[in-house]
């Protein structure tokens, strides 16, 4: 079975764009690959952040993994900072790729361009310590957006430029593209993003009179001025969007059809929506309500995955230092997990 690896930034309660361009695949992806999912922490401090805000993000984000079905017993979520074989095999690869590389990465120019003030060298080795994610766990496939491509291009040419100066360990990887729904904002103007405040947030399903309310506010087809013009789903940003995702055969081909002609309004349409919206999220609304109200599952799924990880993480860790010709001491085996400390923080030899 191949192995897929994806990261997330850790941006707290998840929103529509992020589950019909992402998370949604990941759900499926569990039928046919190993799969571990990262909450990429390490990557999230290299942009200015409230690092009060830090905690209540992962912990939100977690509980939107869990009740949209990431399955924690079949395969891995975990968090990157639990699990330090990252960052270090992130400083191993800094020594294999050339900065020419990094300072061609369109992100970072963009990332860049956006806080001026703050152009750290974690912003710019940012795509090193993805490669890293990636190649821990020598993943094969990665599903990602577009705007992740040159990034995974760049994972690819470190595994090709650390194999071929210390040996092979790293297969190559792909990036697993599907064609996914580009969502806009309820604006119908921009991709929708939490930054942007564009957006449809999981956690209005559940509260109907919410989700009725923000679907009136969403943009349609500009063509339709009156009830009585036509207008076609494919036009209609978000709504249109929506409806293709979710609804259906027989429901979109009564919004086409309705939309087309004028026989029926936006309202009509939206109502439909927020139906089959409310049908399609009314098992997540149920399991995020039992998650919130069990807290200690969230920290065991984390704790869980991070053990995980690491067994996987620390043996290809254990790979690379022996290719890089590091120095061990021959009786001692690396641990799986981290030996228990005494109250003074003493842990045992
Ligand atoms: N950079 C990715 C993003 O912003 C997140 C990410 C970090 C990632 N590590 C990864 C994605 C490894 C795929 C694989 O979306």
């Amino acid at each position: 079975m191949k192995t897929v690896f994806s990261g997330i930034q850790p941006s707290g309660e998840l929103h529509l764009g992020n589950y019909l361009g992402a998370v949604r695949n990941w759900v499926t992806l569990q039928e046919q690959y190993r799969c571990i999912f990262c909450i990429v922490d390490y990557h999230a401090i290299t942009q200015t952040y409230d690092a009060k805000e830090m905690a209540k993000r992962v912990s939100e984000m977690v509980v939107d993994l869990l009740a949209l079905g990431i399955d924690t017993d079949r395969h891995i979520l975990f968090l990157q900072s639990m699990v330090p074989e990252h960052t270090e095999l992130a400083w191993v690869f800094n020594n294999v790729i050339g900065m020419g590389v990094l300072e061609r990465m369109t992100q970072f120019k963009d990332k860049s361009e956006h806080q001026p003030e703050n152009i750290n060298v974690g912003l710019f080795t940012y795509p090193v310590l993805q490669a890293a994610d990636i190649l821990l766990y020598k993943a094969e496939a990665v599903p990602v957006g577009q705007d992740q491509l040159q990034h995974i291009e760049l994972a690819r040419d470190v595994a090709r430029a650390f194999n071929h100066r210390f040996g092979k360990v790293f297969p190559e990887c792909e990036a697993l593209m599907t064609n996914l729904p580009k969502l806009l904002g309820i604006d119908g103007k921009a991709k929708m993003s939490k930054s942007l405040g564009n957006q449809i947030p999981l956690t209005v399903f559940g509260n109907d009179k919410a989700l009725r309310k923000l679907l009136a506010r969403c943009v349609t087809d500009e063509k339709r001025v009156q009830r009585e013009d036509p207008g076609n789903p494919d036009d209609c940003p978000t709504i249109g969007t929506m409806h293709k995702a979710i609804s259906s055969p027989e429901d979109l081909a009564w919004v086409y059809q309705g939309c087309t002609t004028a026989g029926i309004g936006c309202v009509d349409c939206k109502g439909k929506l927020a139906d089959n919206l409310n049908a399609h999220f009314a098992g997540y609304v149920e399991r995020r309500a039992a998650l919130l109200a069990d807290p200690g599952k969230v920290e065991e799924a984390l704790a869980k995955g991070a053990v995980k990880a690491r067994v996987l993480a620390q043996r290809t860790l254990g790979e690379v230092h022996k290719k890089l010709g590091l120095w061990r001491p021959k009786a001692v085996k690396p641990a799986a997990t981290e030996p228990a400390a005494n109250e003074h923080g003493e842990v045992a030899p």
